[in-house]
């Protein structure tokens, strides 16, 4: 089926027909990876829509352009408010929201001066690891490619260029037959999935591991850590050998995309009782709550659209 686009995006500061938002074929970010990008989502709530943790996400927007030296020619508060003017354009309620700042054609060096380019895209968003996913959980394969060493690739930024591991990654696992793959670290131990983190429960405790196992700092992450903790639950980010992933309980991903995904085998082993665990379904409880009434926002996350 051929791809729909919306019929608007923000363009370097201004809304404009989506067929409009072009780039020349010599800029940097295509030839080097030199983009930093967001994935957020807005959700419909019985108060009107919001973008969920907004703030938080421009903030590693910022953060992984430092990394990378990318200038940015947009504060966050303007880039807050083209995320709103693009739903808006489109009409759009749930949606998924992709920032990107990237390199565009300047020099053709690897360290040339070049304009910074920023867009903002939106476009409805449905679960995004299939509609059976959230409720009966995927399988996943421990990929043979494995992350980023430290002192490499930072995983810390949201960077284009990163993301040759994650294609990687998830093609490798589609191509043999699995729903996503998850990588191990250069140290053999477990780092995250292609596009998710990765969460295991034992004896009633959340375990995952720490943001020095070259995983991206995920949002979602965070968001379950404080529900999960906030409700009594134990978290503990410590390393974690590859085999804990077929002994655990239960076993989730999480992230702006795939939300709280249970995972039902992994390498065809199965995890637990291979359905969604009882801690992982709370936790979805919990996390979809927050839109739609039944969990309180403590924290501040539900930003107005
Ligand atoms: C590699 C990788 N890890 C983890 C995540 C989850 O991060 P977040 O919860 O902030 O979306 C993502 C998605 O952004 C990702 O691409």
């Amino acid at each position: 089926m051929a791809q729909r686009y919306p019929d608007f995006i923000w363009h370097n500061g201004a809304i404009k027909p989506w067929a409009e938002a072009t780039v020349h074929v010599m800029a940097h970010a295509l030839h080097y990876g030199s983009s930093v990008f967001e994935g957020i989502r807005s959700y419909r709530t019985p108060n009107g829509a919001i973008i969920f943790r907004l703030g938080d996400h421009l903030k590693r927007l910022f953060h992984s352009a430092k990394i990378y030296d990318i200038d940015m020619p947009y504060s966050q508060e303007q880039l807050a408010s083209a995320c709103r003017e693009v739903m808006k354009a489109n009409a759009l309620e749930q949606s998924y929201l992709r920032p990107v700042a990237f390199r565009g054609l300047g020099g053709f060096g690897l360290s040339a001066e070049t304009p910074t380019d920023v867009a903002v895209a939106a476009w409805p968003m449905g679960p995004y690891l299939g509609p059976e996913a959230l409720e009966n959980g995927i399988t996943a394969c421990v990929s043979s490619w494995q992350r980023m060493a430290p002192n490499t690739i930072p995983t810390g930024a949201k960077a284009g260029g990163n993301y040759l591991s994650g294609q990687l990654i998830a093609r490798e696992a589609r191509r043999l037959g699995f729903g996503e793959g998850i990588a191990l670290a250069s140290t053999g131990l477990l780092s995250e999935g292609a596009g998710e983190n990765v969460f295991l429960v034992m004896d009633g405790a959340l375990h995952t591991a720490p943001v020095s196992a070259a995983l991206l700092n995920g949002i979602t992450r965070h968001t379950l850590i404080t529900l999960a903790r906030a409700h009594g639950i134990d978290v503990i980010e410590r390393d974690l050998p590859r085999e804990y992933l077929y002994l655990a309980d239960e076993v989730f991903m999480c992230g702006t995309a795939a939300e709280v995904t249970p995972i039902r085998s992994v390498d065809g082993k199965q995890v637990g009782t291979g359905k969604a665990g009882p801690i992982t379904r709370r936790l979805q409880e919990w996390f979809f709550g927050l839109f739609d009434g039944r969990t309180q926002d403590e924290w501040g996350w539900l930003e107005r659209a």
